[in-house]
């Protein structure tokens, strides 16, 4: 049986291991009215952007909030507006400065240390489902050798009420930036790792590019053997 409480407002249920929270919280979607947040002590099938997995061991915070009847732009801003709703969570908890990678990944110390997926619950109502994975320390057994470059924990030494302290200022935070803050793009630039960097642009094709900045409708804007390129976050990713 789940435990249930009340996470900034909304209903919220705890699991100790559930497959994939926004999975789970897909499948209620249909039939739960409202709004709801599921938080998993470890997932069994964690599921990432562009169809990866997410490396999901007890001891991180693995939490999904099920929001409804959106803005109807809100494919536009819902990741960047997690984003930015993690990271000031992260530091408010008391976190060194944590930074965004675009789109959707939040860095400390030069290590990702949550990743973001928001999804359409297939509702009439602009529902959508934002998944929130954050390592909150480092697992037992470290990091898979895959990811053990650029995985890393959130906090060094954190108190033992992080989890849920955390998963509570998160959802405030993103209800707040729902309906789009003015200031969101602006807040969202000034935390991107990106910006004036070299990368590597993986999409359809694969080239190496300079980032320039992030439009006002976050996408990012880089530079490649000197023609100025807006790259789509739905379309290609980049590596630092
Ligand atoms: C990424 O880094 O590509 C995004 C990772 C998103 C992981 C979170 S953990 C909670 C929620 N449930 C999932 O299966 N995925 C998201």
């Amino acid at each position: 049986m789940p435990e249930h409480f009340i996470l900034s407002g909304l209903p919220a249920e705890e699991y100790p291991e559930l497959e994939s929270t926004n999975s789970f919280l897909k499948s209620r979607a249909k039939d739960a009215s409202g709004e709801l947040a599921v938080i998993a002590l470890s997932q069994t099938g964690g599921r990432g952007r562009l169809g990866r997995s997410f490396f999901s061991p007890g001891g991180g915070l693995y939490l999904s909030a099920l929001l409804r009847n959106l803005p109807e732009n809100f494919y536009e801003f819902i990741t960047p507006a997690a984003a930015v709703a993690v990271a000031e969570a992260l530091e408010e908890c008391g976190s060194e400065r944590a930074s965004i990678k675009w789109v959707n990944d939040i860095y400390i110390r030069e290590k990702k240390v949550c990743g973001i997926l928001a999804e359409t619950a297939n509702t009439p109502d602009r529902a959508v489902i934002v998944g929130i994975g954050v390592n909150l320390i480092d697992p037992p057994g470290g990091f898979p050798k895959e990811i053990r470059d650029r995985a890393g924990a959130a906090f060094l030494s954190p108190s033992p009420n992080i989890r849920r302290a955390l998963a509570e200022i998160i959802i405030r935070n993103l209800k707040r930036e729902i309906p789009q803050k003015p200031d969101l793009t602006a807040r969202y630039r000034s935390r991107s790792n990106l910006i004036g960097k070299e990368v590597t642009v993986i999409g359809p094709k694969t080239y190496p590019a300079t980032v320039l900045g992030i439009d006002d409708a976050f996408r990012l804007i880089v530079s490649t053997a000197g023609v100025t390129r807006t790259l789509n976050a739905g379309e290609v990713s980049v590596k630092m």
